[in-house]
């Protein structure tokens, strides 16, 4: 087994945290015996700076070609805010049709949540998120602007195929697990697109008979989210409303530093890309302070995808317990820097389970 993996830096503490993560997966390919060709793409904000140039043709058909892509972060105060998360991470998303993006908000043990009382067992969910259209297809217009008469219309286009495919993927997902599909919208208000979502449920669940099915309206989701977790096993919604409760998700669990995501592509048409939630962190960057197990986690993401379960799992389970056994998430007080972090990590892969 070989895999084309294409791996993408960027910015800030986007190369720390890949570096470690690459530390991770050459362990992970001696003890499990895969291979790995790995192609380090420069692309972020010196790259655009010095070139101008962000996701170009050429480099759309060079990634392609490969099997998957790790992606670190990208975002520079010397850039313009939003013209790198625009022009490069939504332009790859739509480009590789990457219609599912995949969060699981996991509790693990010994990390510290902000939810008093919460246990590992109680949060062990994923999040499901459209990726590619509702509110975030950037159609809209704005009239009478500048003056005290300004409206500005800003749509969300919810396709019947577009929602169908996360749709789908989220009854197969709930099946593996504890078998429970929930939807989040705001039907009650949002009617056409509301109706739309909740038919495409209703109709695709009755080709999975054996999965429950639930709604709860993303207002009432951000107050069961903290409270009762266990509540939820797969929730499935829009990219807009997937944006917001992710984010809520990654506060429960710990912290930006312990979040992992997949962008998938399902139609095989091109790869799909894996990359902790949060971002370049320049307020921390070449320090070594920042926590990689959200890079680390997203590649064993990547790992599974390419077919390696195995070696997935063993990644998860040893940075679980490296994560345990730091005394803080990141900074000076994580005992180890970022790259000490992946070592440790590597070690335990290398070893065998912890
Ligand atoms: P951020 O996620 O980069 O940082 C937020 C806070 O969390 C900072 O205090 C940072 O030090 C901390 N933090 C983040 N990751 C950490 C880690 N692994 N370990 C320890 N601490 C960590 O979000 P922020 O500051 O809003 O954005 C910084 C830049 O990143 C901006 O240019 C933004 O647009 C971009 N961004 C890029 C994303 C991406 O590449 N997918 C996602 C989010 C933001
Ligand atoms: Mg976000």
């Amino acid at each position: 087994r070989n895999h084309r993996i294409a791996v993408v830096p960027g910015d800030g503490i986007g190369p720390e945290v890949i570096d470690a993560s690459l530390e991770v997966l050459a362990a992970a390919e001696t003890a499990f015996g895969f291979g790995t060709e790995l192609t380090r793409v420069e692309a972020g904000a010196r790259h655009y700076l010095r070139t101008g140039e962000l996701w170009t043709p050429e480099l759309e058909e060079q990634l392609r070609g490969h099997d998957a892509v790790l992606f670190g972060a990208m975002g520079d105060p010397a850039v313009q805010p939003g013209v790198l998360e625009r022009g490069f991470i939504l332009a790859m998303r739509k480009a590789f049709q990457q219609a599912v993006n995949l969060r699981p908000v996991k509790l693990y043990e010994g990390v510290a949540t902000p939810i008093a009382g919460l246990t590992p067992e109680r949060c062990d969910l994923v999040i499901v998120r459209e990726n590619t259209e509702g509110a975030y297809v950037g159609r809209g217009s704005t009239v009478h602007a500048g003056t005290p008469y300004a409206v500005a219309v800003q749509e969300s286009v919810n396709t019947r195929p577009g929602i169908e495919r996360v749709v789908d993927y989220s009854f197969r997902l709930a099946q593996q697990r504890r078998k429970k599909l929930t939807l989040c919208h705001k039907k009650n208000i949002l009617v056409e697109a509301g109706n739309l979502w909740q038919d495409t449920v209703d109709e695709v669940g009755r080709r999975y008979p054996d999965v429950e099915v639930d709604y709860v309206h993303v207002d009432a989701m951000c107050f069961h989210l903290p409270v009762a977790p266990e509540r939820f096993d797969v929730v499935v919604t829009d990219n807009l409303f997937g944006d917001i409760i992710t984010d809520l998700g990654a506060v429960i669990q710990g912290g930006l530093g312990v979040a992992a995501s997949a962008n998938l592509n399902l139609d095989g048409s091109a790869p799909s890309m894996f990359e902790a939630i949060h971002g370049s962190a320049p307020d921390i960057a070449g320090r070594g302070w920042a926590n990689p197990v959200g890079a680390v986690l997203s590649t064993a993401m990547c790992l599974a995808s390419l077919g390696e379960r195995e070696a997935a799992l063993a990644i998860e389970a040893a940075a679980v317990h490296v994560l345990a056994g730091l005394p803080q998430l990141s900074g000076p007080g994580m005992g180890m820097d970022t790259a000490g972090v992946g070592k440790e990590i590597a070690s335990l892969v290398g070893a065998g389970l912890p």
